[in-house]
């Protein structure tokens, strides 16, 4: 195997172990409970975050992940521990440790917090979805929306305030069991109030909040009523880093706190002044799993759905042309089928020829705004299937499943895959099916992605708005010359290679050592002070 295959737990093999308790914060939690003919399973979540966390967990000295209880088994298991953490084995059908597992084990604490129904309700489907959510991805229309109204204020103050309070404490109580020391990682939007609150209950703590969306400038932010914006950032100001995935988000962030709490700043170091502390915001585009990826990509199971797939949408050797979403506003689902209408309107010999997979993942529809858009994907999807249905086929294959092999098996096969997001923190889909296509498949990229700062210049740029361009570029992505293709697709791999998810982890370690100096010895404020340029 290659360097450049490296999966992320051999990536930091060699690294030193990190001698300093870590605390993570997410949402989502990195296992799900559930209880199926009365037995209880457990099943590892997807996402960077917790590949790249189980990646180190064999190189830390003490983990444990904070994160929300969402299903009735997740409670009945909170309930059981009495709010305290569970420690399991990260394996690929993750186990409860009984204590006798070797030294490098993945063995990780997960603590699940369950907070009242209400609560979290107002917290999770009023204010972070679709509130914040909204305002960094600039999904309202500003003409009628959103309208701020007391139940937003209500969700503010009883939901979100107290859920992140509730988290907070969780958190600190972790920090308090490990001597009060403690390198904490919060992560996204569900979270923007726990720094501060863990800073004060525990000053000597390095805390960084790593933000997995746009952070888009001050003007988007102007939206949320005073009071409340001004309590987010402050909530995000008690980190010592605040870290995003692109230099635009970081620069946005510094702009808010500039215009909108009238902070110094510096946008050379790309730090801000507060309370007699430096905060830095820091840059780590976020990446995939690549060798876990490849070893998915080449299974008996990604074979057999390719079969079915190349049988039941590319008969005669025509052309694929695929999209992988949840489906989000943010990813732009229903432009993007108006573009693949006017294709065919455009250039009739595609009719028959070319079929559009689009393979989404239905999300979040206890939340109004994204119920509508489901519905809203269904009838642009029949109406465009009627106008150009002849016997035996259909354009648009619409498949609203969750089912990762099949995605990965249509990676491997597509001809182009379309990404138009409105906005998006990065986009992972563009980095998993660069490195595994085997059709030499154009990306068409959004210009308004992270991703696109990294891929843009081996892709077809999108702009999400432009249906008529957004056609053009699709029809350019697929005419364009086999070795054009190829070039492009081999670069753009080369790119996700070179930067595996094991990187972005590391990177963030390896900065929060230097910027604090946490790990050299004694308790800050005692010996040791602080390494010069320090931002704790
Ligand atoms: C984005 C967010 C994550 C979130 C995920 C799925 O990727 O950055 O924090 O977990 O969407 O959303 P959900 O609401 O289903 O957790």
């Amino acid at each position: 195997m290659s360097d450049q295959t490296q999966t992320s737990s051999e990536q930091t093999a060699g690294a030193p172990a990190i001698d300093v308790p870590v605390v993570v914060l997410s949402h989502r939690a990195p296992v799900q409970f559930r209880r199926e003919k009365g037995k209880r399973l457990i099943r590892r979540g997807a996402g960077g975050l917790v590949t790249a966390l189980v990646g180190l967990a064999g190189q830390l000295e003490d983990a444990v992940w904070v994160c929300a209880a969402t299903t009735d088994e997740d409670s009945a298991v909170a309930a059981e521990h009495e709010g305290g953490a569970v420690p399991l084995v990260m394996t690929a059908e993750p186990r409860p440790a009984d204590g006798d597992e070797p030294d490098d084990a993945p063995v990780l604490d997960v603590r699940l917090v369950d907070v009242p129904p209400q609560e979290h309700e107002d917290f999770y489907q009023v204010f972070s979805n679709p509130l914040l959510w909204f305002i960094q991805h600039g999904l309202y229309g500003h003409a009628t929306t959103p309208v701020i109204g007391r139940r937003e204020r209500e969700a503010y103050e009883q939901g979100y305030v107290p859920v992140n309070e509730a988290f907070a404490e969780a958190v600190a109580e972790e920090v308090r069991a490990r001597g009060g020391r403690a390198l904490v990682l919060l992560h996204d939007y569900h979270f923007y109030l726990v720094a501060d609150r863990v800073r004060q209950a525990c000053p000597e703590v390095v805390l960084s909040h790593f933000i997995h969306i746009p952070w888009p400038g001050p003007d988007a932010w102007v939206v949320l009523p005073q009071d409340i914006r001004e309590q987010i950032f402050h909530g995000l100001l008690g980190n010592d880093v605040v870290a995003f995935h692109t230099e635009r988000f970081a620069r946005n962030f510094l702009l808010c706190v500039q215009e909108l709490l009238g902070l110094p700043i510096d946008l050379q170091q790309k730090t801000v002044s507060y309370q007699g502390r430096t905060v830095a915001a820091r840059t780590y585009p976020i990446s995939i799993d690549v060798g876990a990826l490849e070893e998915m990509a080449a299974s008996e199971d990604v074979a057999e759905r390719r079969e079915e797939l190349e049988r039941d949408l590319l008969p005669d050797g025509e052309q694929l042309l695929l999209r992988v979403d949840r489906t989000d506003p943010s990813k732009n689902i229903v432009r993007g089928f108006l573009a693949f209408e006017l294709l065919l309107e455009q250039h009739p010999e595609l009719v028959g020829r070319l079929r559009f997979l689009a393979f989404l993942q239905p999300s979040r529809l206890d939340v109004p705004e994204y119920a509508d858009y489901l519905g809203r994907i269904g009838a642009v999807v029949a109406r465009v299937n009627a106008k150009y249905a002849r016997t035996g086929y259909a354009p648009i294959d619409l498949r609203l499943q969750e089912d990762f092999a099949t995605a990965v098996a249509a990676y491997t096969l597509c001809d182009a895959v379309l990404v138009n997001s409105i906005a998006d923190g990065m986009n992972l889909v563009a980095k998993e099916m660069v490195v595994v296509n085997t059709r030499d498949a154009v990306l068409c990229l959004s210009e308004s992605t992270g991703a696109h700062a990294e891929l843009g210049h081996f892709a077809v740029t999108l702009n999400p708005f432009d249906i008529q361009q957004q056609a053009d570029a699709l029809h350019e992505a697929l005419t364009m010359a086999p070795d054009q293709r190829r070039q492009r697709l081999e670069a753009a791999a080369g790119v996700v290679r070179a930067n595996d998810i094991g990187k972005w982890l590391d990177a963030q370690i390896a900065d929060l050592r230097d910027l604090t100096g946490l790990w050299a010895g004694p308790a800050r404020g005692d010996e040791l002070q602080p390494e010069e340029g320090a931002v704790g």
